[in-house]
Formats: C-alpha cells, sequence, structure tokens
C-alpha cells in the first residue's frame, strides 16, 4: 500500500492566467508529489505507522512527532485539500453559507478583504482558511505543513501561501496572488458542503 498523488479535480490549463499550467505542472506534479514520496519512505520504514490514514497520521503526530513525518502527511492533507477549495468556473456563496458569512463578517466581500488580510500577514509559509468553530465562521492560519485537522478545527476552505503556490504566475507579489484568487477561484459549493463538519475526510486517503 501506499499513499497517491490524487489527480487534479480539473485540468490543469482550466484557471487561465489566475493559475497557470506551468504553477499547476510544479506545485502539484513536483510539491505534492514529493510530499506523497517521502511520506511513503517514512511509512514503508515503519511497519508501526503503516494502514494508517492521513488524518490518524496527523493526528498521532501532531503533538508527539516525529515532526518529519508531520510535515509530509500535513502537506499531503493541506495540498488534497487546496485543490477541492479551487474551482476554475467562478462560484458565489448561497442559502446556510451566506448566512453563516453574512454572521460573522458582516458580507462575503468583508469575509474576502480578512482572507486576504489573514494569507499577507501570515509570516513566510503557511496556509490561511476559512474554519467552523463553535457554530461560527472563523479566520486563522496556520504555518509551514500545520493544518486545521491537527488542531480538531472543522475546515471549510484554505489558501495556500507558499511561495511555490505564486511564484511562477505572480511573483513575490503574495497580495495579487491571494486577491485574484479569492476573488474568481473559490469553490463556494466545496465550502458549503463543508459545513456538514467532514471536510477532514474529503481531503483524507488511507495508505
Ligand atoms: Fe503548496
Amino acid at each position: 500500500m501506499a499513499f497517491e498523488l490524487p489527480p487534479l479535480p480539473y485540468p490543469k490549463d482550466a484557471f487561465g492566467e489566475l493559475i497557470s499550467a506551468e504553477t499547476f505542472d510544479y506545485h502539484h506534479g513536483k510539491h505534492h508529489n514529493a510530499y506523497v514520496t517521502k511520506a511513503n519512505e517514512l511509512v514503508n520504514a515503519d511497519p508501526a505507522l503503516q494502514g494508517k490514514s492521513l488524518v490518524e497520521l496527523i493526528n498521532q503526530t501532531a503533538a508527539s512527532g516525529p515532526k518529519g513525518l508531520f510535515n509530509q502527511v500535513g502537506q499531503i492533507w493541506n495540498h488534497n485539500f487546496y485543490w477541492l477549495s479551487l474551482s476554475p468556473e467562478k462560484k458565489e456563496p448561497t442559502g446556510e453559507l451566506l448566512n453563516l458569512i453574512n454572521e460573522a463578517f458582516g458580507s462575503v466581500d468583508a469575509l474576502l478583504e480578512k482572507l486576504k488580510a489573514e494569507a499577507v500577514g501570515h509570516f513566510a509559509s503557511g496556509w490561511a482558511a476559512l474554519i467552523l468553530k463553535d457554530g461560527k465562521l472563523a479566520v486563522t492560519s496556520y504555518h509551514d505543513a500545520d493544518c486545521p485537522v491537527a488542531h480538531g478545527d472543522t475546515p471549510l476552505f484554505i489558501l495556500d501561501v507558499w511561495e511555490h503556490a505564486y511564484y511562477v504566475d505572480y511573483r513575490n507579489a503574495r497580495p495579487n496572488y491571494a486577491e485574484a484568487l479569492l476573488k474568481d477561484a473559490v469553490n463556494w459549493d466545496f465550502v458549503a458542503q463543508n459545513l456538514d463538519g467532514q471536510g477532514a475526510e474529503r481531503a483524507n486517503q488511507q495508505w
């Protein structure tokens, strides 16, 4: 058994200039794939780790390590969830999700501003996220390979703010990347689906 690189849920040229095919070649084909390869090496080397899911390994290693394995499985889960968080087709939040957004932030635009500020203000590598906490929406971020699963947070949406996510298309301009994707590439259907609390499972994989 082994973890596998999941296929992208859309063609790699589906986003046009918003996210280029070259970015997907590197980000999905090289970076995400490298986390999968490395995680499999580590799990293959230790029979006690075998047969477990990403979520199980994240929870097992989050507090007490080994940090090397946590980083790999955290990054596989984060990237699985990130690809699902994006859509090449522009969508809008509706229904219960829209009500929760208005209740927590006042408007969709205010939520997007808060997510952008979180993404831009996050120092160095990591992930900006929208989560459900105590029945309310909240914006937060995670450093490096850390992920919502490791904190028991209910994930709704995440945005990769590692440089490898934007350097090909936006060079060093993280604010432009965050603004462009938040405006036109959020898969609001996926965000709404995750209100059922099953988001962690949607990016999970069995070894
Ligand atoms: Fe990434």
